[in-house]
C-alpha cells in the first residue's frame, strides 16, 4: 500500500492573535510545520508528504524543508477543504492508494498513533480518523435572550472529539470532497465529506495530547508536551 500525508498549512491561524500564521511560530528549534512533516516524513508507511501553502506565504521558502525530495508544495485554497483538495489532485492517482490528512498546526502527533490509525483502517478496509471520547458531561444549550439555558443532557457515550490524521482511499474521499463541495455543503473536515457519500469511517481512539494549536495558551501547551514526549522516548 502506498501512503501519501497531505498537510493542510495554508490557514492564517486568526484565533491565535499574532501577526504571522501560527504554523511558523518556533517551539525549541523548530517551526510548528516542521515538527509536524517531521514526523509524518520519518514515519515508515509514509512515502511523501504534500504541504498546502497559501499564495501570500513568505515564509515556507525559508524553511530547509522546502527542498527536500520527499516534500512537495501546492497552492492553498479559500478554506481547509480547498487546501486539502488541491493537495489531493497533485497526487499520481496509480502510484498511491491511501492519503492520510494531517493539520500542520498538530506538532504532537505521535508515530504510534499513526501506526494505529494506519493499520486499524487498513484491517478492516474502511478509512478513518484518530478521535478522543469526550470526557465531561455534554450539555445542548439554547440561546434565551442574552442567555443560554440547558435544553438536554447529550449521551456522552457516543461522542467523540475528532482529531486529525484522517485516514481514506485516495479516490473515495477525492470523489467524497468534490460530491459535497459540488451540494455546497459545509465540510470541515475529511469525516464530513465521506460522511456525507454514506462511506463508513472508523473511530480510532489516539493520544489526548494530539492538541491543535488554536490560541495563544496552546503555544506553551505544545512546548510541554514535545519535551514530556521526548523523555517517553528516551525512557
Ligand atoms: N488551513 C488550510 N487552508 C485554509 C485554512 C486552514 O490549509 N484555507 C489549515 C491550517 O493551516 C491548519 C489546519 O488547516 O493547519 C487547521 O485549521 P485551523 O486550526 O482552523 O487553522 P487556521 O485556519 O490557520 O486558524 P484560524 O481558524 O484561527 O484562523
Ligand atoms: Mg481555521
Amino acid at each position: 500500500t502506498s501512503i501519501v500525508a497531505i498537510v493542510p498549512a495554508a490557514g492564517v491561524g486568526k484565533r491565535m492573535q499574532i501577526n504571522h500564521p501560527k504554523q511558523y511560530l518556533t517551539i525549541g528549534n523548530q517551526t510548528i510545520l516542521e515538527h509536524t512533516v517531521e514526523t509524518l516524513l520519518t514515519h515508515p508507511q509514509i512515502s511523501k508528504v504534500i504541504i498546502a501553502i497559501s499564495a501570500e506565504d513568505e515564509y515556507f521558502q525559508q524553511l530547509p524543508l522546502n527542498k527536500l525530495a520527499n516534500v512537495q508544495v501546492v497552492e492553498g485554497g479559500e478554506e481547509r477543504v480547498h487546501s486539502v483538495l488541491n493537495g489531493i489532485k497533485a497526487i499520481d492517482t496509480e502510484q498511491t492508494d491511501w492519503v492520510l490528512v494531517h493539520d500542520a498546526a498538530r506538532p504532537c502527533l505521535t508515530h504510534q498513533d499513526i501506526t494505529k490509525l494506519i493499520d486499524s483502517c487498513l484491517a478492516e478496509n474502511t478509512g478513518g480518523i484518530l478521535a478522543t471520547p469526550v470526557r465531561d458531561t455534554m450539555k445542548r444549550g439554547v440561546a434565551h435572550g442574552q442567555q443560554v439555558f440547558i435544553k438536554q443532557t447529550e449521551e456522552r457515550e457516543q461522542l467523540w472529539h475528532a482529531l486529525t490524521p484522517q485516514f481514506y482511499p485516495l479516490l473515495q474521499l477525492k470523489n467524497a470532497i468534490e460530491f459535497a463541495l459540488s451540494n455546497e455543503v459545509t465540510i470541515t473536515d475529511e469525516a464530513s465529506a465521506i460522511e456525507y457519500s454514506k462511506h463508513a469511517s472508523l473511530l480510532i481512539e489516539g493520544r489526548g495530547d494530539n492538541i491543535k494549536v488554536t490560541r495563544p495558551d496552546d503555544l506553551s501547551l505544545a512546548e510541554f508536551i514535545l519535551h514530556k514526549q521526548e523523555d517517553e522516548i528516551c525512557a
